[in-house]
């Protein structure tokens, strides 16, 4: 049977350490669904469709990814969807504690859907978006964090350059 994955995240913009998670999930499962939260309660930089569209552009070439967005109980998504993993990265210890109370509560919300987590390349494990944009803001270069296309709406977005 099929294994499908799915991949939750702000990825307010998707950074190069998303990428790099994607293609070793995408590797790992039959089938891998990247999808963007589109309601919080804080206000993102970029809409949900902004950050799909970057999305797509960089999953663009790997055939069993596709993108998505949604909103409410991640677990009654991944049911939705027929997603049996949830993907979540850990980059250092201080991930760790967020990710493992979000895991097992999304365990103990559903028994149909279990959480793995993956490890990105060391050399992404200092990335985050929030840091990115900091950086593009103070007018710090954000080359090889982000892909190209994403660095110039960022740029835009924020009206520098
Ligand atoms: O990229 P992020 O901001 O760390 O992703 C967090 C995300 C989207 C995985 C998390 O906020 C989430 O799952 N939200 C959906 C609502 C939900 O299911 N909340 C209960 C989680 S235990």
């Amino acid at each position: 049977m099929e294994t499908r994955a799915v991949y939750p995240g702000s990825f307010d913009p998707v950074t190069n350490g998303h990428i790099d998670l994607i293609q070793r999930s995408a590797a790992l499962f039959d089938k891998l669904i990247v999808a963007v939260l589109s309601n919080r309660g804080k206000t993102p930089l970029f809409s949900a469709e902004e950050r799909a569209e970057m999305l797509e552009e960089v999953v663009r070439d790997l055939k069993n990814v596709s993108v998505t967005s949604f909103d409410g109980l991640l677990v009654d998504f991944a049911e939705k969807i027929g997603a049996s993993v949830i993907v979540r990265g850990i980059r250092a210890v201080s991930d760790y504690e967020y990710e493992l109370q979000m895991a097992l509560m999304n365990r103990r919300l559903s028994s149909k859907v279990e959480t793995v987590f993956m490890l990105p390349a060391e050399s992404y494990s200092f990335l985050s978006s929030k840091l990115v944009k900091e950086i593009a803001q103070l007018g710090g270069s954000i080359r090889g964090f982000v892909p190209a296309d994403v660095e110039k709406r960022l740029c835009s977005k924020l009206r520098i350059k």
